[in-house]
């Protein structure tokens, strides 16, 4: 088997500390907001890789069919010997890179959740014996330190992830993945695309309701790690699109009014009926766009690949 190394970038209090900040500032401001990295503790995990095997949840299948066509192309110009993914997940549409990568010498899963690391690290680790994998459990939007290992270095940031970022967020984010780069390194960067918006509000309110579980799931996070005693059934799961930004939001909707207690907070949280708490943003993003926000991070757009259907992007941008 070949080497894994598990590495904790934070102290495990670093990652309370964090969802106190987050909870008590989204919880007393207005309108109340959660951010979205505290869906995924292991059933929050498992419960996306349901949500991308949906029928309705089409950009899981669009950005595979990308890299699937485009992973000699994405060698070619890279040959990447490191390939660092942040939100690495399950690592599972990362295999395709993996395999066509020639050059590889070492894989950089970068997550916030341990189990989702441990599992996919160590499976990957045991069925490629000539690959170093170096696991990082990370919160990608803080400050990133990142292994010394062999470059060419190619990070990947897919899933459309970045659209969970606000606009400010992302431009501080891009510019700090610019930071990390050396020449001859590259971002690829996945992003899903504007399109009809009922097709879009479906990918986010599927009919068997595994992405409203995926939304409640952040309440029983906050029940479970700051003892709060929050009933998921109270609330509604609720996807809308918002044309002037362009991104779907997903919010839970209190069904009465209601008072919610975080204990370790010495909070108490007052919800109107009908009151929405904000839970996540997922941009949709154009051509120009994507350019526009690479570029004002200080980096070019070398290559842009949608799928047959033009649902999703892949974009490449290699540091001179
Ligand atoms: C983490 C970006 C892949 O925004 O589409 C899926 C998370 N939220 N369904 C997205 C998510 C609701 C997702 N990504």
């Amino acid at each position: 088997m070949s080497p894994f190394h598990l590495t904790r970038t934070l102290p495990e209090d670093a990652t309370d500390a964090a969802l106190r900040a987050d909870v008590h500032r989204g919880l007393t401001g207005r309108p109340k907001t959660l951010p979205p990295k505290w869906f995924y503790d292991a059933h929050g995990s498992d419960l996306f890789e349901k949500i991308t095997e949906l029928p309705e949840y089409y950009p899981t299948r669009a950005e595979r069919e990308i890299l699937v066509a485009r992973s000699g192309d994405i060698a070619a110009a890279t040959r990447a010997r490191t390939l660092v993914e942040l939100g690495s997940g399950s690592s599972e549409k990362t295999r395709h890179l993996l395999d066509t990568l020639t050059d590889l010498h070492t894989y950089v899963p970068v997550d916030v959740s341990e189990s989702a690391l441990t599992q996919a690290g160590q499976a990957l680790a045991a069925e490629r014996p000539a690959l170093d994998v170096h696991a990082l459990i990370a919160d990608f939007t803080a400050e990133l330190t990142l292994p010394e290992t062999p470059g060419p270095r190619l990070v990947a940031f897919l899933g459309g992830t970045i659209g969970n970022l606000l606009p400010v967020e992302r431009a501080a984010f891009l510019a700090s993945v610019r930071a990390l780069l050396a020449p001859g390194d590259a971002l690829l960067l996945g992003t899903d695309l504007v399109k009809d918006e009922e097709v879009l509000v479906r990918a986010y309110d599927d009919a068997a309701g595994v992405t409203a579980a995926f939304n409640k799931n952040v309440l029983t996070v906050i029940n479970r790690e700051l003892g709060a005693d929050f009933e998921p059934a109270a609330f509604d799961h609720v996807a809308a699109w918002d044309a002037e930004h362009e991104w779907i939001e997903m919010r839970l909707r209190s069904r009465t009014a209601q008072t919610v207690k975080v204990p370790a907070l010495d909070l108490a949280v007052d919800f109107e009926a009908g009151e929405e708490l904000r839970t996540e943003v997922s941009a949709k993003f154009r051509h120009e766009g994507v350019r526009r926000e690479l570029s004002a991070a200080g980096l070019d757009l070398a290559h842009w690949w949608t799928d047959d259907a033009g649902r999703f992007a892949l974009s490449l941008s290699v540091v001179r």
